[in-house]
């Protein structure tokens, strides 16, 4: 473990980025919970935690999700190497400044004010441990760093060299249990390749899943991959055939945006809907990248059109659904879940949800709560 503070920008906030913290809440910890729910374990690490907003922003959101927890074995892990920032995480005190993103109704719930901080809720903060160490020389996965459902690395990559951004995505993917994910800022990872993690679109972002097995025992010189080509000359998405058809496109469309290129992404659409006008898929992918942009009315509108077009789209209605929670429309939003939990129960219990990557049957839970 590290006992000196680095030199550098501990910056952080509660519930830092809306459209990540949707994700968490709307889908992710949802999921996750329910994959749980028999085992009745939840373990989620907020790697590079600062002074503990990001931890406590996941804890909130489990006491939101899960209010009755009895019987279960939550871990909410934080971790940093600057021990001054985890001795703040540990206090649970914040100045107005940690808030400048949280609503205010969660604020007055979660906190009490004390002079001119805000102390968290004592049975919030007891839901978080904190532990030092330095990510890219702690030899994890081991002891609590390891079988994680979702880890939080955000805004720290930023800080590391090209060929430990890899050891420590190496490492991350490693300490996750099959299936779980990881979220980092939003193009921290571009240009690195990761053992076992694949990434997955959803409209507020990129996330990054654990696929397979990774053995156990990777030598860490294997560990680290030649440093990134700088990104101008990293390797195109696979070479497009002369005259590609609508679908061909489509996918090389999806492969940008899983990269974080939205413009290249947003123009290879377009060009699939010049060869197939009526196909749903790319305005599904629009209607992703619309998100990402911030253009919600548009969003909208495409989603409506992929409804049109393929109405048993499931994942345009969770999108459109999603899109009038953000509104507060919330009998639209459910009428549009009731109609994709209809689809989802009508298909064999196997198959699986695209883009989530989601069995029906598991879908089919989440929806049903
Ligand atoms: C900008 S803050 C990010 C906080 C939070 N994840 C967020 O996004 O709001 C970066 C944090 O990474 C931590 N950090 C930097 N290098 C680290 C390392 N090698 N191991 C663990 N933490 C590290 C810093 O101490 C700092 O608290």
């Amino acid at each position: 473990m590290n006992d000196t503070a680095p030199r550098i920008s501990g910056e952080t906030y509660f519930f830092r980025d809306h459209g990540q913290f949707d994700l968490l809440r709307l889908r992710l910890l949802p999921l996750l919970i329910e994959r749980r729910r028999s085992a009745r374990t939840l373990r989620l690490w907020s790697a590079g935690c600062a002074s503990g907003e990001e931890a406590y922003s996941l804890a909130m959101l489990v006491d939101m999700l899960l209010p009755e927890r009895d019987g279960w074995d939550i871990l909410i892990l934080g971790s940093d190497i600057n021990q001054t920032a985890l001795e703040k995480a540990r206090r649970g005190r914040y100045g107005q400044w940690s808030f400048r993103m949280a609503a205010p109704t969660l604020q007055q719930h979660y906190f009490r004010r004390k002079g001119d901080e805000w102390a968290l809720e004592e049975h919030i903060r007891r839901m978080v441990t904190f532990r030092a160490g330095d990510l890219i020389g702690e030899p994890f996965p081991n002891g609590e760093w390891q079988d994680m459902d979702l880890i939080l690395c955000r805004n720290v990559f930023i800080y590391f060299a090209a060929d430990a951004v890899t050891a420590v995505a190496n490492k991350l993917a490693a300490a996750l249990s099959e299936g779980g994910y990881l979220m980092t800022g939003h193009t921290e990872l571009i240009g690195h390749r990761a053992q076992g993690l694949q990434s997955r679109l959803f409209a507020e972002g990129v996330v990054y899943q654990r696929v397979a097995p990774i053995p156990t025992e990777i030598p860490l010189v294997a560990r680290i991959a030649p440093p990134p080509p700088a990104v101008a000359q990293r390797a195109p998405c696979a070479p497009l055939p002369a005259t590609p058809s609508g679908e061909e496109l489509l996918t090389t469309a999806r492969k940008f945006a899983d990269r974080a290129e939205y413009d290249r992404a947003e123009q290879i659409c377009r060009q699939a809907l010049a060869i197939a006008p009526l196909a749903a898929g790319p305005h599904f992918l629009l209607a992703q990248l619309a998100q990402l942009r911030g253009d919600f009315e548009r969003a909208g509108e495409l989603l409506d059109k992929t409804l049109y077009l393929d109405p048993r789209h499931v994942a345009a209605y969770l999108e459109q659904a999603a899109l009038c929670e953000r509104a507060e429309n919330l009998p639209r939003a459910q009428t549009l879940r009731r109609a994709a939990l209809e689809i989802v129960r009508a298909l064999p219990g196997d198959a699986v949800i695209e883009p989530y990557e989601t069995s029906a049957a598991e879908m089919a839970q989440w929806l049903a709560q």
